[in-house]
This record gives C-alpha cells, structure tokens and sequence, in this order.
C-alpha cells in the first residue's frame, strides 16, 4: 500500500512560550518537524507533505529534507490538513490503494512502531485508524465554577495520538463532507466519524506524547539524552 504522510506544522506554538512556531522549536538540536518527518518515513511512509506557517515557508524549507513538499497552512488544523491533502492526492499514484497518514509536528518521538502498526492495520482494511492509550487518572465533569458534577467512569475512555491513518478516499469524502460546517474539528478521526465511518484503534506509545507546555519539551529533552 503507498503511503503519504501529511504533517501538520502550521500552529503558532504560543502555549510553548517561544519565540518560534512550535515545529521549528529545536529538540536535541533539531526543529520537532524533522523529528516528525523521520518517524513517519522510518515506520514506512514513502512521500511527505509538511503544513507550515505562510510567514515562515523559506524556514521550513531551509532545514527538511529537498524532497519532503512543504505548503502553507491555514488558521486551524483542519485548514492545515485540508491544505496538505490537496497536493498529496496530486502526487499519489492512482494505481494502487494509498494510505494518508497525518501526523503532528508537536509529537517529534513516536516510534516507528506505532507508524507501522497504524499501516497494517489500514493494509488489514481499515478505512481509519488512530492509535491510543487508556486514561489513567481519575476523570471527572465539572461546571463554571470549576465544582465537579459528575464522574466519567474511565475504562471505556482513550487518549488519541497520531499519527492517524486513512484509506486516501475515505479521508478525501470526509473533508468534502465537513466542508462548510461550523463544526471545529480537534483531529481527523473527528473529521472521519462526522461523515459516518467508523474508527479503529491501535497501540499508541506514551513516548508519542504531545509537546505542548515547556514542561513538555524538557521531558521529551531527557528522552533524548538516553538511548531509546
Ligand atoms: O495546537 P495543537 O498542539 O493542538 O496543534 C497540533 C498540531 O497541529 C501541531 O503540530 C500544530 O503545528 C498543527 N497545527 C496546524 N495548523 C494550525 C494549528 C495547528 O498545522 N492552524
């Protein structure tokens, strides 16, 4: 199955608190893009298409690789994605099924592992697929004034990761379909299972964890201090 990876890069990284766009923020001495890149393509993606910031285009360019196709973005996720996707369907082949894996530049230390277990499982005829992980601490509901109301019984409850893998159409007829609702999408599983197909899951990593806070940048740091 032929494999595109779209990168989603475009976010100002404010929560960061840095002075760069989030993907370009250097871990172990290079931009949390290229990280992300790495691991689509070592867990078997063959072509890569990156979402980027419409200031920033040439600083993106500057540190991929020459043949990884940066575009520019949008205002939201969704918009980044929707971006990204109209080139890769122009340089996928239409000769075999294509596998679109969207990834997020803010998780530069995802296992190869969990990269390839998402492309067996669209290999397997999964139309969508995102990989998890259970919730472990206690979860609750609470109202404006920050009271709890309620408890969430958390066994049937997973945090969602990328990358997320799509059969290239599926992904295609659900970002048509999306297209023109209020609706704000957080992922593209969403956008998925707004037009009515069902997602499956795999094994997510805890070392594909979302850098969001400068916390999380100086955990990812110490992952890369040792050996993985
Ligand atoms: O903001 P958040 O951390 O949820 O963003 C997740 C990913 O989506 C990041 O890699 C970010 O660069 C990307 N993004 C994007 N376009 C936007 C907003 C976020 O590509 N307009």
């Amino acid at each position: 199955m032929h494999a595109v990876g779209i990168v989603a890069a475009a976010g100002s990284g404010l929560r960061l608190g840095a002075e760069l766009p989030k993907a370009l923020v250097p871990l172990g001495g290079r931009p949390l893009v290229c990280w992300a890149v790495e691991s689509l393509r070592a867990g078997g993606v063959e072509q890569v298409v990156v979402a980027v910031p419409a200031s920033q285009q040439a600083a993106f360019t500057a540190v991929l690789p020459g043949d990884v196709h940066v575009v520019v973005g949008g205002d939201t996720r969704t918009a980044s994605v929707r971006a990204a996707l109209a080139t890769a369907r122009e340089h996928a082949s239409d000769q075999e099924r294509t596998a679109v894996l969207v990834h997020d530049a803010a998780r530069p230390l995802t296992p190869p592992d969990v990269v390839a277990r998402v492309l067996a499982a669209l290999a397997g005829g999964a139309r969508a697929v995102v990989p998890v992980l259970p919730v472990v601490d206690t979860t609750v509901v609470v109202d404006a004034d920050g009271v709890v109301t309620a408890d969430v019984p958390r066994a049937p409850l997973r945090r969602v990761q990328t990358p997320q893998g799509f059969e290239r159409a599926t992904l295609m007829a659900a970002y048509a379909h999306a297209h023109g609702t209020a609706a704000e999408f957080t992922d593209d599983a969403s956008v998925v299972r707004a037009a009515g197909i069902p997602v499956q899951t795999v094994a997510g990593d805890e070392r594909a964890a979302k850098i969001t806070v400068a916390h999380d940048l100086r955990m990812a740091e110490l992952q890369t201090e040792r050996p993985r």
